[in-house]
């Protein structure tokens, strides 16, 4: 059975990741939210006004008093700046079935931090929580994440034609990913 451990404060080497905050609004439209370049392979454009972030922030909080969402903002340790946000989305409580989701501010990428704060995720939701198995989705032209999930030790499971249609309208095919519990536990042993 699935424990609502909620969205509690992770911290890792580098990170700290907490729950979002109506003021982290401009800092996420700056570092990440604004940039098509984070969303080209996302379902959402980028947000063109400072209101849509807020709008997302806000559903996001609201959120929070379900204690089975995982929403965390990504923060730098040591100066606190906002580099992105990373969430669990539970696919079926039942089956105790996750989707794991990120998205950082370009001027973050490749130096480990979405790693580092998908690890802990994981074994938040592993460990913490229970699920049974973690999933994670992309376009198969999203290489930069198909290997992030690679390297967390997700299996590519399958290859979904015209899985998902992105913001520019187009549908792409997307590659399946999927970490069990006993294989994460097997692995740290
Ligand atoms: C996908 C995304 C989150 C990757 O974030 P990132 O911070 O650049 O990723 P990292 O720096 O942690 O990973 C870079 C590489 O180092 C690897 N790596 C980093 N730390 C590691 C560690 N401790 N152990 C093993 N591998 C590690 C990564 O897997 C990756 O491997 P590669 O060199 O084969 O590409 C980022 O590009 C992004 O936000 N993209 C836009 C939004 C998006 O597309 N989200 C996903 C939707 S499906």
């Amino acid at each position: 059975m699935l424990l609502d451990a909620g969205t509690q404060s992770i911290e890792t080497a580098r990170l700290l990741l907490r729950r979002f905050e109506r003021g982290d609004a401009k800092n996420a439209f700056r570092h990440w939210c604004s940039d098509p370049k984070v969303t080209r392979y996302l379902k959402w454009s980028a947000h063109q006004h400072l209101l849509q972030t807020e709008q997302t922030l806000n559903y996001w909080i609201k959120e929070y008093r379900d204690p089975c969402c995982f929403h965390w903002a990504v923060t730098l340790k040591g100066t606190g700046e906002l580099i992105g946000g990373i969430s669990l989305i539970v696919k079926d409580r039942f089956d105790e079935r996750a989707e794991i989701g990120y998205s950082f501010g370009s001027a973050y990428w490749g130096q480990g931090y979405g790693h580092e704060a998908a690890e802990a995720v994981l074994r938040y939701g592993f460990e913490r929580v229970g699920f049974n198995r973690i999933e994670g989705i992309c376009a198969v032209a999203n290489l930069s994440s198909a290997r992030l999930l690679e390297h967390l030790g997700l299996r590519r499971e399958g290859l979904h034609l015209k899985m998902c249609r992105l913001s520019d309208g187009s549908f792409t095919d997307c590659y399946s990913y999927g970490l069990l519990a006993e294989d994460y536990f097997r692995s740290r042993q």
